[in-house]
């Protein structure tokens, strides 16, 4: 067997259409959806996923600007910058590029971020609101990969998930968000005894641990679907995922690549929560 390729990039160019639609609605309105993204330091990965936010934005017509601030800049400094975007009106949606420096207190920042412009949905209000199945902005990379499953129509209700990284960024979301639809799902962690035992029993296996090509066709049960959220480069310069993708696809029935995958994905879903964020300040949400 080998396996389809769940296309993120095509799939992304599809749901950015959409978005597109609902943004130019607003911006017949006289609305125009606007982002800030902030983005501390000079993180080189950082700096390109930033990069490809703000081009995101621009495809689809929205405002967006970049503030990019020196790695030793204060905790303070970027209070007050997050503060002043709050009351920013023609800015809808906030993003603060994570990983921050050291010296800085990640969660004090995210909470500093006003709930009605956290579309990266990292504020602990909207962390609730995801776990109580009343999400407003659901964090982008698993709202970008339930949108891949409905897109390729993988059906998830009764089904097992398994995930196998439990960050707040991903892992977490991403099982909450395969729960409210009726998924038995497993979160493994880095700890987890004879991973195998618990990922050869998903139909749908997440995969986000930072670790690359981790996951093999050991791993994975025949005819599985297979989604791969990480992204590491290799000493050689290659692009890889968390999961080997030339042995998975063996036994897959579906599988994401890297790069082309879960990526184009997330920022499409930054871009539909910023409009998503608009109509709801503008009082424009789409009633069907
Ligand atoms: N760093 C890695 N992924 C993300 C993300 O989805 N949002 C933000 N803000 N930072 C990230």
């Amino acid at each position: 067997m080998s396996a389809a390729l769940i296309d993120g990039k095509a799939i992304s160019e599809a749901v950015r259409k959409e978005w597109k639609e609902r943004a130019d609605n607003l911006k017949a309105k006289g609305v125009l959806p606007g982002l800030a993204v902030i983005i501390v330091g000079d993180n080189p990965a950082s700096k390109l996923y930033v990069s490809n936010k703000i081009k995101a934005c621009h495809e689809v017509g929205l405002h967006s600007e970049v503030h990019d601030l020196p790695e030793d800049v204060s905790e303070k400094m970027l209070l007050k910058l997050i503060e002043e975007l709050n009351q920013a009106k023609k800015i809808n949606g906030i993003l603060v590029q994570l990983p921050l420096p050291k010296h800085i207190d990640e969660s004090k920042v995210l909470e500093a971020i006003k709930q009605d412009k956290d579309v990266d949905g990292f504020h602990l209000y909207n962390v609730g609101a995801l776990m109580t199945g009343n999400t407003v902005f659901p964090p982008c990379t698993p709202f970008g990969v339930m949108r891949m499953l409905s897109y390729c129509k993988v059906p998830i209700a009764g089904q097992n998930a398994v995930i196998v990284g439990r960050s707040n960024i991903v892992g977490k979301p991403m099982a909450i968000m395969l729960l409210q639809e009726d998924a038995t799902v497993t979160i493994c962690t880095s700890k987890t005894k004879e991973l195998e035992k618990h990922t050869t029993n998903a139909d749908i296996l997440v995969v986000a641990t930072g670790r690359p090509e981790m996951i093999k066709a050991e791993h994975v049960k025949p005819g599985a679907v297979v989604i791969d959220v990480g992204i590491n480069r290799l000493e050689s310069g290659k692009l890889v995922g968390d999961v080997d993708f030339e042995d998975v696809k063996k036994v897959a029935s579906l599988i994401t690549p890297v790069p082309g995958g879960v990526g184009p994905m997330t920022i499409t879903m930054l871009v539909a929560n910023t409009v998503m964020a608009a109509e709801r300040d503008s009082g424009n949400v789409p009633t069907d």
